[in-house]
C-alpha cells in the first residue's frame, strides 16, 4: 500500500455481511460508530480491509445500501479477488497464484451430477469460485462425496460451507485466510508488516482468517453455528481469538478494547462537546466531531443552545472563510448563522453524516490541510457522496481551529449546479 510510508499500526480485516454490516440494525448505528472511530483515530496510520464472499457486483450493491467506509483493500469472492484503493485496482499476482492447479471446467462438470446442489446467481460465479446453495441437512454428505471425487481426479480444491446454506468451491490456495497470508507476505517484503492485525468474522468462510499466524481475531456475538463449532474444535485454546458479546461492528469495537489495540471510544458515543479532548488532538478527530455535531444539531438531538454553537465558534478562526465551488465566499460568522437556522430541520428523519478517507498533511508548523469525502443519508433516499471537500485547519493550542474551508465538487456530480448547497 502506497498510502502508508511505514507499517500500519493496525490492520483490520473484516467480513461484511453480519460482521461489519448488521442487517438487523435498520439505523446502522454500530457501523456508524465504527466509521467515526476509524476516521478519527485510525485512518491516518492504519489499514482497513474488507474481506467478503460477495462478488464485485454484490459488493457494490451493498455499498449503496449501507453507510460503509471506503476500504484500503477489498478482498471479494471469498478471497479470490484482491483489489486496491478507491479505484479497485486488481492484484494480478494473486490471479496467477490461483490459476495453479485449477480447472474450472472439471469442477463444473462434477458438481452438475449432484441434484442437491443449486447453482447461485450468475454474478456469484467467478473465475476462481463456483457457488451453490445446499440444504443444511445434506451439506456434510455432499461435501464428503465431492472431496472424494476431486481427490481421485487429483484436483486441489477447497470446499467451504457458510451461513448454513452456501457452498463455495475454490482453488486450494484461495480463501479469505490465504488472501490475508498473501497480503502479509507482500507487506513483509516491503518492510511494512502491520504491527497488529485484527480479523473479524461470523461464518464458515471466515474460519481460516483465524488460522493466520500472529493475528488477533474476533467472532462477533451473532456468529454462525458452523464458525463456533470450528472454534470449539480448533481454536479454543488460542487467547488471541475471542467471541464478542456484542453484535457485528460493535463486537469489532469491543475486540479493539479487549486486545488493547488502540482507542476504542467512538466519537459517536461521546455526548459532551469537549469530552475526550484531552486524549489526543488530531485534525481528523476534530473533523469527525464537527460533522457529528452537525448531524445531532440538525436532528435536534442536542439542545438548541448557544453553548454548542460557541463551542464550534471557538473552533473557527474569526477571519476564516468558506469557499463554495462556484467561487462564492462566506465568512465563518455568516456560516454560523446558517448553522443556527438549520437546527432541527432533520428532526425525526433518518439523517446521518459520515466522513470517509480523511487525510491530513501538515503544511506548516501548526497548520494542516485536511481532505476528506462527506457522505449523507437523508430518509430512504440513496446515499449521496457530497462534494469532495478540502479543509484547512489551524492547529493552534489547545485545539485546532478551522481557518479556511474550501469545497469542491466530485467530477460529474449532479449537485454541481446547486449553488445553495454549502459544505456545512
Ligand atoms: C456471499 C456470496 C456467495 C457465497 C457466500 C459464502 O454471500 O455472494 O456467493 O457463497 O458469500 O461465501
Ligand atoms: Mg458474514
Amino acid at each position: 500500500m502506497e498510502r502508508l510510508k511505514e507499517s500500519a499500526r493496525l490492520m483490520i480485516v473484516s467480513d461484511l455481511d453480519h460482521t461489519m454490516v448488521d442487517h438487523h440494525d435498520k439505523e446502522n448505528l454500530s457501523l456508524l460508530r465504527f466509521n467515526a472511530l476509524w476516521e478519527a483515530h485510525y485512518r491516518f496510520d492504519s489499514l482497513l480491509v474488507f474481506s467478503t464472499g460477495r462478488s464485485p457486483t454484490l459488493y457494490k450493491e451493498l455499498r449503496k445500501e449501507k453507510p460503509m467506509l471506503t476500504p484500503d483493500i477489498t478482498i471479494m469472492s471469498v478471497g479470490t479477488e484482491i483489489t486496491y484503493g478507491n479505484s479497485m485496482i486488481p492484484d494480478d499476482g494473486w490471479v496467477e497464484v490461483l490459476n495453479h492447479k485449477w480447472d474450472r471446467k472439471v469442477v463444473t462438470e462434477e458438481t452438475s451430477k449432484f441434484p442437491e446442489l443449486t447453482l447461485q446467481s450468475e454474478t456469484e460465479q467467478r473465475p476462481h469460485k463456483i457457488s451453490f446453495y445446499v440444504d443444511k441437512a445434506k451439506a456434510q454428505d455432499v461435501i464428503k462425496a465431492l472431496s472424494g471425487i476431486f481427490q481421485k481426479l487429483g484436483l486441489d480444491v477447497k470446499i467451504i460451507y457458510s451461513g448454513g446454506m452456501d457452498l463455495d468451491i475454490l482453488p486450494q490456495g484461495a480463501g479469505k485466510g490465504q488472501a490475508l497470508a498473501y497480503l502479509h507476505k507482500k507487506f513483509k517484503n516491503e518492510g511494512k508488516l502491520p504491527k497488529n492485525t485484527l480479523v473479524c468474522g461470523d461464518s464458515g468462510n471466515d474460519a481460516e482468517l483465524f488460522t493466520i499466524p500472529d493475528v488477533h481475531g474476533v467472532m462477533v456475538s451473532n456468529a454462525q453455528e458452523e464458525l463456533l463449532q470450528w472454534y470449539n474444535e480448533n481454536a479454543k485454546s488460542n487467547p488471541k481469538v475471542m467471541h464478542a458479546t456484542e453484535r457485528c461492528a460493535a463486537g469489532i469495537i469491543q475486540a479493539i478494547g479487549h486486545f488493547g489495540l488502540g482507542p476504542n471510544t467512538s466519537p459517536r458515543d461521546v455526548t459532551k462537546p469537549k469530552e475526550g479532548d484531552s486524549e489526543s488532538i488530531h485534525p481528523n478527530h476534530e473533523l469527525v466531531k464537527f460533522f457529528l455535531f452537525m448531524e445531532k444539531w440538525r436532528r435536534a438531538e442536542i439542545e438548541n443552545s448557544e453553548e454548542y454553537l460557541s463551542s464550534f465558534k471557538s473552533d473557527s478562526d474569526p477571519s476564516g472563510i468558506l469557499v463554495h465551488p462556484s467561487g462564492a465566499e462566506l465568512c465563518l460568522s455568516d456560516a454560523m448563522n446558517k448553522i443556527r437556522s438549520w437546527y432541527g430541520d432533520k428532526q425525526g428523519k433518518q439523517f446521518r453524516i459520515w466522513v470517509d478517507q480523511v487525510s491530513s498533511v501538515p503544511i506548516g508548523s501548526s497548520t494542516w490541510l485536511t481532505k476528506f469525502y462527506k457522505w449523507e443519508q437523508s430518509g430512504n433516499a440513496p446515499f449521496s457522496k457530497k462534494p469532495n471537500s478540502f479543509i484547512m485547519i489551524l492547529a493552534g493550542n489547545p485545539t485546532p481551529t478551522f481557518l479556511h474551508v474550501h469545497q469542491t465538487w466530485l467530477d460529474g456530480s449532479a449537485a454541481s449546479k446547486d449553488q445553495s448547497t454549502w459544505l456545512l
